[in-house]
């Protein structure tokens, strides 16, 4: 069997760079976007053998086209992709005075984003026997606990990027779908003091691309385990 081809977004740093390492050393041949070519050129070449670069932002209909074209030529069939890339604007701001411009920025990078690559992406992923979408959540979207006040757009739009995933699993039923949550990890946007490693965070990602049972779908997962919504 060839290795499976796997697209990540947002993979030159942070969690999405450490599941790209961990995923091209386990044989699979990993495809690393950033908003920047030259950027996800260094990246992939940093890794070495299995892993390549490509230039795309979720938020630019024409990036999206051109990613998909470029994917297209370079590969039969895609067998998993990771809505990786996402923003936090608004770490320490209130509901009461969020300017609703900053929500709709979040969103478009978080949830509309990875809604239009998924879209553009699903012929090419019908080509892969099994198929699997993985969209990095957050603990931040659940409903299941006391509110918190933090982060307010951020959150939004990761309770509405696990409906995504809902939503996707009814929309792809031959499809493996879920959410992730990869656990506060000392990245750019989780900062120094988190207690993970991008690995230890970027662990449930690889498994979820590789190793899970296909039968797992529409689900929230942490540490390999399923999680309330
Ligand atoms: N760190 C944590 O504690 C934590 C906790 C829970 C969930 N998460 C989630 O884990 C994922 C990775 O987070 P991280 O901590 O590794 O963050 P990070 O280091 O800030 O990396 C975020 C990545 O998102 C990409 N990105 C931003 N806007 C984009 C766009 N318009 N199109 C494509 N890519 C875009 C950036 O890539 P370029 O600038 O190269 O384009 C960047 O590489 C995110 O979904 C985040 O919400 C993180």
């Amino acid at each position: 069997m060839s290795s499976p081809v796997i697209l990540i977004t947002g993979a030159t740093r942070g969690i999405g760079f450490a599941a790209a390492a961990q995923l091209a050393a386990r044989g699979a041949q990993v495809i690393l976007s950033s908003r920047d070519g030259a950027r996800a050129e260094a990246a992939a070449r940093k890794i070495g053998q299995g892993a390549t670069a490509l230039e795309l932002d979720v938020t630019d209909a024409a990036s999206v086209s051109a990613a998909v074209a470029c994917l297209q030529g370079r590969h039969p069939q895609l067998d998993a992709m990771v809505n990786n890339g996402a923003v936090l604007l608004d770490h320490y701001q209130s509901l009461t005075e969020l300017d609703p411009a900053l929500l709709t920025e979040t969103l478009l990078t978080n949830v509309v984003g990875p809604l239009r690559l998924t879209q553009a992406l699903v012929p090419l992923l019908r080509k892969a026997p099994a198929p699997r979408i993985i969209n990095v959540s957050s603990g931040a979207g659940q409903l299941d606990g006391e509110p918190q006040a933090w982060a307010p757009a951020y959150c939004i739009s990761k309770t509405a990027l696990n409906m995504l995933t809902q939503q996707f699993t009814a929309a792809l039923p031959g499809m493996m779908v879920n959410s992730m949550c990869p656990g506060w990890c000392r990245t750019e946007m989780g900062g120094a003091g988190a207690p993970r490693s991008p690995e230890e965070g970027a662990d449930t990602l690889t498994w979820l691309a590789l190793d899970a049972p296909h039968s797992l779908r529409g689900q929230f997962i942490k540490d390999r385990q399923v999680i309330p919504w």
